[in-house]
């Protein structure tokens, strides 16, 4: 065993025992013992700064100073013991949207591949089962670089199909409590199953699926069971002869950090790319809806000019362009007449903006993209 290996095995055992302490109520050796952990965490931090381990470690370090910091508010208010077990059901049953999102189909430019996975998979089966004698697909996996619409069209979908929507955050559910992970796995498909007997689809929506089922060669604590628990879990949804409208949808923007069982599981797989230029067209539409817009400003050469921004891109350049029109207004208008209002935005305004504000998304990162999808994109 490596140094690093034994390390890490120290780390586990301290956190587990923290774990187990914490759900009989021991706060005070809890804390020491989640102390412990913290410290050999950084340790291996710090030893090996190069590691691909340490996001994971620095997670597992969040999450125990927070809990940490949540015993020792106990310890001095003299609360009564709340373990961790009982706070980790009080987390669940926030994972159920009671609210709808209220993002409606018509706010997602283009993506027209995805909204359609959305209703071969979904709306089709829940109408008319009967003509589905092979089944249908159960997991839809939406991936592509950040901010062009993943999330956003899980949202959507809350809002347009009537159904129980979980949504869930894969880091939260893992980096939580540890060796309870695969508890909160078989928990969270057990009310899904459940909201789902009347005919009513259950939604999972995960949101960075990947660290949940990430491909790693050393895991720290629960993570492989949660894993297998998830794959078991899916399996039973997958099952062809039961009608039961459960759906899994998950997003990423880490594809290659899923391995192939877990890709198998996700029988659609849509791509979600950066905008093209007719999606841009349609972002600046969305996004100018509430603007005062200049008749100077021709959204077509806009389009041409903003190859390589992400829908999130070009919503937050439009922030930006009407927060200095604002500022403008406050320096030089005369904000405190009710009645005045700023002058429209200009083309100008719009090419200032981008000359200024240049795209998040790394161009070299599109071509892992495209080869993944190449590889293993199932529309
Ligand atoms: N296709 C789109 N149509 C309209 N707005 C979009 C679109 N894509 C992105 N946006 C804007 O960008 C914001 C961020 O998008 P979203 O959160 O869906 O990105 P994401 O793909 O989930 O990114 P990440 O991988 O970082 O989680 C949205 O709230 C929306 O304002
Ligand atoms: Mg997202």
């Amino acid at each position: 065993m490596s140094a690093s290996e034994e390390l890490e095995r120290i780390a586990v055992k301290h956190a587990t025992e923290a774990t187990q302490l914490d759900k009989q109520g021991s706060r005070g050796l809890a804390i020491a013992k989640y102390q412990r952990a913290v410290e050999i965490l950084l340790k291996l931090c710090a030893l090996y700064p190069n590691s691909s381990q340490n996001y994971f470690y620095m997670e597992h370090v969040d999450s125990y100073r927070k809990r940490i910091r949540e015993l020792q508010r106990q310890e001095s208010r003299q609360e009564p013991i709340e373990s961790a077990a009982s706070g980790g059901e009080a987390k669940f049953e926030q994972l159920v949207l009671s609210e709808k999102p209220n993002v409606k189909w018509e706010d997602i430019a283009n993506l027209s591949e995805a909204k359609r996975a959305i209703e071969e998979s979904i709306i089709f089966p829940v109408k008319r089962p009967d003509l589905f004698p092979l089944g249908w697909p159960r997991g839809i996996l939406f991936f592509g670089p950040p901010g062009c619409g993943k999330t956003l069209l899980a949202a959507a979908v809350a809002t347009e199909i009537d159904a129980t929507f979980f949504c869930v955050d894969a880091a939260s559910i893992m980096s939580k409590w540890l060796g309870e992970s695969e508890r909160n796995v078989a928990q969270l498909f057990q009310e899904a199953r459940r909201a789902s007997m009347n005919g009513r689809p259950a939604i999972i929506f995960i949101d960075e699926i990947d660290s949940l089922v990430g491909v790693r060669h050393q895991e720290v604590g629960g993570e492989v069971r949660a894993r297998n628990q998830f794959l078991k879990e899916m399996d039973g949804i997958i099952d062809k002869k039961k009608v039961l409208h459960t759906y899994i949808i998950g997003a990423t923007n880490k594809p290659w950090a899923l391995d192939e069982p877990f890709r198998r599981r996700f029988q659609k797989r849509i791509f979600v790319p950066l905008p093209g230029e007719s999606a841009r067209l349609e972002m600046f539409r969305i996004f100018s809806r509430n603007l005062n817009i200049s008749d100077d400003v021709d959204f077509h050469d806009l389009a041409k000019m903003t190859e390589g921004y992400s829908g999130s891109d070009i919503r937050d350049n439009f922030q930006a362009a009407q927060i200095r029109l604002v500022r403008e207004f406050f320096e030089n208008g005369n904000p405190d007449d009710k009645e005045a209002k700023p002058r429209p935005l200009t083309m100008k305004d719009f090419r200032d903006i981008f000359r200024i504000r240049k795209p998040s998304v790394n161009q070299s990162m599109m071509g892992y993209y495209l080869k993944w999808s190449e590889e293993f994109q199932a529309a």
